[in-house]
């Protein structure tokens, strides 16, 4: 295995459900950056030994004593985000994310509060089911509740081959928004116009941004995760009272920030993270009323988990990357 990092493959106690907790039979987990980031070592407070893993689809094994045992053998999805808090608007300063610091998804078993577990949409195998609760809440949040997308408005996905990208595309495709994507990548911009995008732009061209301003006439919301210099690219091409919407910073932060034309155009800069409950709620509603199924890259065995994360820093998929869990991992 060709990681950078110290990740093994390890047997551990099956974990056991109390008070108000279920144990989940896991059938399918979904890699997120944040895995990758967390396995580089540049992410906050992280604890050796946990059981990585946000993403995760399966069926209750078992409850703890203030759990119905009716729920048993329901197939679910689990809501990753722990202690949002009361403020629909932030998270509590002891929220935190499934996977780290406590134990996730990469495993046979996850032991999670029964209120983070919501029905599988029926229509969705395992993988897709794994693939949709982090990506698509954040997309969902960064798109409806800070971008205040609306129909018929011209939204720019930027990056569109990310995980969390593409479910702002389908999202807004699905919301009947104009959907623009960029990327890196001609075969993710070719295929997101297939799909139904307006129009594609490679943002590794010069000047990009121009000819995208001058085919749309602007954008009314932008979703971004790169961030850095690019940032003044997307303050040019926006509409008047247009929101642009980071989820993310991958490139940093841009050097200068071009604030007189923000102001002037009564720009929005808007940061997002995740999302609240009631958002994850609205999430699979808006997935199921329209029937989206969630783009996975590929799905591997669960030992192949470490090289699904050279994948995603190579950043050649389009769509999740998955793992099957099913079979006993070590004998
Ligand atoms: N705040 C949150 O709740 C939250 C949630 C999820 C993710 N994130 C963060 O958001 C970022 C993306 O996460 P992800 O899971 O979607 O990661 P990912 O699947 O690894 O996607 C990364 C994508 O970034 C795009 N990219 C690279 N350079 C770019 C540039 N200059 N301009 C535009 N796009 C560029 C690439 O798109 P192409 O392949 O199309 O070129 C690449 O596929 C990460 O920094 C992650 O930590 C935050």
């Amino acid at each position: 295995m060709t990681s950078d990092v110290n990740l093994e493959l390890s047997e551990i106690q099956k974990p056991i459900p109390e008070n108000d907790q279920v144990l989940v039979k896991l059938k399918a987990a979904a890699l997120n950056k944040r895995d990758d980031w967390i396995s580089q070592g540049k992410y906050p407070n992280i604890k050796p030994n946990t059981v990585l893993g946000a993403d995760g689809a399966g069926v209750i094994e078992a409850v703890g004593q203030d759990v119905a045992p009716s729920i048993i053998g329901d197939e679910v999805i689990i809501n990753p985000n722990i202690n949002w808090g009361d403020d629909p608007k932030v998270q509590s300063s002891s929220y935190h994310i499934l996977g780290m610091p406590m134990n996730g998804t990469f495993a046979e078993y996850v032991v999670i509060d029964s209120d983070r577990i919501h029905a599988k949409p029926k229509y969705l195998s395992w993988a897709e089911s794994a693939a949709l609760p982090l990506a698509g809440l954040t997309a969902f949040r960064a798109l409806f509740k800070q971008g205040q997308l609306k129909q018929k408005e011209n939204v720019l996905i930027s990056g569109v081959g990310g995980g969390v990208a593409q479910f702002a595309f389908q999202f807004a495709y699905a919301a009947g928004a104009n959907v623009y994507v960029t990327s890196g990548n001609q075969e993710k911009l070719d295929k997101c116009i297939s799909m139904g995008a307006k129009g594609g732009y490679s943002y590794k061209e010069e000047g990009w941004f121009k000819k995208a301003h001058q085919e749309t006439g602007g954008f009314d919301v932008v979703i971004d995760s790169a961030g850095g210099n690019q940032l003044n690219d997307f303050i040019k091409i926006m509409k008047p009272a247009g929101r642009i919407v980071f989820y993310g910073a991958t490139n940093g932060t841009p050097q200068k920030l071009d604030m007189f034309r923000m102001f002037w155009n009564q720009i929005t800069l808007q940061g997002s993270t995740m999302g609240n409950d009631q958002e994850f709620k609205e999430m699979v509603s808006f997935v199921n009323d329209h029937q989206l199924k969630p783009i996975v890259d590929s799905v591997r065995p669960f030992d192949q988990i470490i090289s699904a994360l050279d994948d995603m820093k190579a950043g050649k998929h389009f769509g999740k990357l998955v793992v099957k869990i099913g079979q006993r991992l070590i004998s």
